[in-house]
């Protein structure tokens, strides 16, 4: 399967992509979802590697994958789950059955709770002791931060509600830091998680009990749970009426459409957060029925696999020129890494090509006068995603944007272009000359031929919000799928905890540190002598 495209890349790699580039290329290798625009003209995939691509798809079953999954079979072999976070937004309210019974009613029930508790907050019905709730502190981890936090961060122009804020870290500077700027008599503690186990969240959670108790009497009445346990949640003192459940058939990092999405709806409001979830509906609704050819989610998917497992190309640069998107790429990292960081397939096999990619980025233009020179000019090739909107929110500022969209489209094209030695001797030809001329001219050559993709769309509103972050999310599972590998689960967290729990006594000084390797010995005892 793998081999007609490694043939097929290793007959084209030294193609400059650019000599493609006319308008029915853009034409043909662009792609519409909704009013959002995916470009791919600019990488070296042509009409026979794009087909040879997406008959990847066909000969790994992932349209057969896709309808199980959005039908609830237990697609999370190692968990034994089905994997449903499409049910959270499946709004129209279609059945949708796991084990015989149809979800939806409970996913329809605690979302109308959820909004009437958010609303009830925004209009200051449900106050705190000190009156009218000012703000939320989400309390969580991994997908029960991730999510939320990117999403109030990226729903900036819309947020009307308490402020909101999130501590994730054990590390005590977070939730120290948060709670000083928060008076305990007005504010809202979310714990999130869907475990109720994380050691994190339930640390910093008894830290802001220990501080709301300090001021108010029923603390309990300024607590709310979000999740799957509710015994759990009941043990910590959290009255059923404040707890939102759901089922293990979402995943963590794929949360954020249900209870997990609390204090983002506190942030914008019930029906900003429904057009949220009705972007990410439109998504799903997409990726069932789009062509192949056609289909968002699916290309950017076999663009990943090109450039990963084909190219070589190990990491994939997400660059929001969206500053209100600035946590998209650390999203990005939980739902693409810890879903696709997998060297084991779904059979129990190694895997046969790379795991999924190391992503990473920035928004624009703050990474240009940062990491863009290893971009343009370093040795490895890092492929690009471009995001950016037609429009953002500050119409008297409107030229600020325009500079910001100039800024982006040039970035892609630089890339793509490069800059040959002529151009650049012919460049600096007025201030040197011989040998030294050339030797000034060869550091600003750039090698081109580098690949990106672009997104576009009219305005970050809640309703695109939605449709992008399916788009990443069905992305993920069909990389997954095509890897043959589970993108549901995580065991790579595991080790790291158990060996921290039986840390933990050693660092205290409670047991001795005997039988644990040198350099960790070492390091207790530097750390202990400096008061740890
Ligand atoms: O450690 C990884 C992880 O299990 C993530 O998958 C999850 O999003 C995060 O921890 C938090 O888990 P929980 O919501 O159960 O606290």
């Amino acid at each position: 399967m793998w081999t007609t495209l490694k043939a097929h890349h290793a007959a084209v790699s030294d193609r400059r992509f650019e000599m493609m580039l006319d308008g029915a290329r853009a034409a043909d290798f662009s792609a519409m979802a909704g009013d959002m625009r995916l470009d791919y003209a600019k990488t070296n995939i042509d009409a026979d590697g794009r087909a040879l691509l997406l008959d990847l798809l066909d000969k790994t079953g992932v349209a057969a994958k896709r309808d199980a999954m959005f039908t609830g079979a237990p697609i999370n072999e190692t968990e034994g789950r089905a994997v449903l976070h499409t049910a959270l937004r499946n709004l129209d309210g279609g059945p949708v059955h796991v084990d015989g019974a149809d979800v939806m009613p409970d996913v329809l029930a605690t979302l109308a709770r959820m909004g009437d508790f958010a609303e009830s907050l925004r209009s200051g019905a449900y106050a705190g002791q000190g009156g009218r709730i000012t703000d939320v502190v989400n309390i969580g981890i991994g997908g029960s931060d991730l999510g939320p936090a990117m999403g109030v961060l990226a729903m900036a122009p819309y947020h009307d509600g308490p402020r909101c804020h999130f501590v994730s870290n054990v590390d005590p500077a977070d939730v120290a830091q948060v709670l000083r700027s928060c008076d305990p008599t007005t504010t809202l503690v979310i714990v999130a998680s869907k475990t109720f186990t994380t050691i994190e969240t339930m640390t910093n959670a008894r830290t802001a009990r220990a501080w709301m108790s300090q001021k108010v009497t029923d603390v309990g009445a300024q607590f709310v749970a979000l999740s799957t346990a509710a015994d759990k949640t009941a043990e910590f003192g959290i009255d059923p009426s404040r707890v939102f459940g759901f089922e293990d058939w979402v995943g963590g990092r794929y949360s954020m459409w249900g209870p997990i999405g609390l204090s983002l709806m506190v942030a914008i409001g019930r029906d900003a957060f429904h057009a949220f979830l009705r972007g990410a509906q439109a998504m799903d609704v997409h990726f069932r029925n789009a062509e192949w050819s056609e289909n968002l989610p699916a290309l950017l998917a076999v663009v990943g696999i090109w450039h990963n497992q084909i190219c070589g190309y190990a990491t994939r640069a997400v660059l929001p020129y969206d500053n209100n998107l600035s946590r998209l790429p650390a999203y990005l990292q939980q739902l693409e890494m810890e879903s696709n960081g997998k060297g084991v397939s779904m059979d129990g096999a190694d895997l046969q090509v790379s795991s999924g990619p190391v992503v990473w980025g920035e928004p624009g233009t703050n990474g240009q006068h940062a990491f863009y020179q290893l971009i343009h000019q370093g040795t490895r090739v890092v492929p690009c995603e471009f995001l950016v909107a037609a429009r953002g929110h500050e119409d008297a500022l409107h030229h600020q944007h325009q500079l910001l969209v100039a800024n982006c489209l040039a970035q892609s094209q630089a890339l793509m272009k490069g800059r040959d030695l002529a151009e650049a001797r012919s460049k600096v030809a007025d201030k040197f000359e011989g040998d030294e001329l050339d030797r000034q001219a060869r550091h600003r050559v750039f090698p081109g031929n580098r690949p990106s993709v672009t997104l576009a769309y009219p305005q970050l509103t809640p309703f695109v919000l939605g449709q992008l972050i399916a788009l990443y999310e069905h992305r993920v599972f069909v990389e997954g799928v095509v890897l043959g590998l589970n993108s549901y689960d995580q065991w790579g967290v595991e080790l790291g905890k158990e060996l921290a729990t039986a840390l933990q006594p050693v660092v205290e000084g409670t047991q001795s540190a005997a039988g644990k390797d040198g350099s960790t010995v070492g390091l207790v005892d530097f750390l202990q002598a400096h008061g740890v």
